[in-house]
């Protein structure tokens, strides 16, 4: 099939490119932009942050008025309050982070090179906990996505900005992209069938978003109330081909996430958003 070569000759071109002279994170990049501006035109740069809803004119609009007021304002208020209540020793969150914590989100995955893996920001948020002597806060918690939710939109506004420079930086990289075109699950589908192959077609009533600017706008609240991040979403895109989903903060879901959010560097951050 046609559709199923374009991505075959994708993947290799990307994984050939990688091992290039002058080849690396920002040409895959490129070429992925140049393939959606081929096959999705009618998305405007800017607009991959709206996922789907770039696709469809009359779902974004009902989009552009829910998040006028969004149903998930006192959630992120909720978020606010953890972030702002301070800490047994007196201090705060705020403290942990440059500038008091705004526009510092799009600077996450990174890669931690003392400790040898991708650092995420809820790695960030539990660094602080447990440099203040404060318990952790479990991976994928609603109390972990209430504070996010809060604490990105510091952000807001911020383009993203991940950096994949040095040798371990580039090797979880590499897992991270691997993990992208590797296809699992009884379905046999990789991330890249759906979210490259298929772009823009649909898989019952949903429509395929290009995986450019996947992951500017983390956690998002569907349905307008239940609590999605980026790594929710990723388990439930493994089970949607019926493979097993991986644990939160896995060095898997991470090495994905920081190649994920390199491909939606220079978009705008805005957490949280609202998706049906
Ligand atoms: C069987 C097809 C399929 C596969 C395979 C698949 N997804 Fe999805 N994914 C979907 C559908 C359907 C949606 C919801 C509609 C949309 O936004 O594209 C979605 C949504 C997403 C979103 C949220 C988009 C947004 O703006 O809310 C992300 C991020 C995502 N997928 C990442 C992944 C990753 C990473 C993988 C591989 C682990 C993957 N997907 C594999 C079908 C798939």
């Amino acid at each position: 099939m046609m559709k199923r070569r374009l991505t075959a000759f994708l993947a290799g071109l990307l994984l050939g490119a990688s091992v290039g002279a002058h080849a690396g994170p920002a040409e895959d990049r490129k070429a992925l932009n140049d393939y959606y501006q081929q096959r999705l035109p009618q998305i405007k740069p800017g607009d991959y942050i709206y996922g789907a809803l770039a696709l469809n004119p009359d779902a974004k609009d009902q989009y552009d008025s829910i998040m006028i007021f969004p149903p998930f304002v006192n959630d992120v208020d909720d978020g606010r309050k953890i972030w702002e209540k301070p800490f047994a020793n007196g201090k705060l969150f705020a403290g942990c982070f440059p500038g008091g914590g705004k526009n510092v989100a799009g600077d996450y995955p990174y890669f931690d090179n003392a400790a040898g893996r991708v650092a995420t920001f809820e790695n960030a948020i539990n660094a602080c906990l447990k440099a203040n002597n404060e318990a952790e806060f479990k991976y994928g918690s609603r109390e972990m996505g209430l504070l996010t939710s809060y604490a990105k939109s510091l952000s807001d506004g911020m383009k993203v900005n991940v950096k994949v420079e040095g040798p371990g930086a580039l090797a979880a990289y590499e897992k991270g992209k691997q993990y992208y075109y590797a296809r699992r699950g009884q379905l046999n589908f990789s991330c890249a069938t759906c979210h490259i192959d298929y772009a823009g077609a649909f898989i019952r009533s949903e429509q395929l978003s290009p995986m450019i600017g996947h992951a500017a706008h983390w956690p998002e609240f569907r349905a307008g109330t239940e609590l999605f991040t980026l790594q929710t979403r990723f388990r439930q895109c493994n089970s949607q081909v019926r493979a097993v989903p991986l644990e939160f903060n896995s060095e898997e879901y991470n090495n994905l996430e920081y190649f994920l959010t390199y491909m939606s560097n220079g978009l705008p951050m805005q957490t949280p958003v609202f998706r049906k």
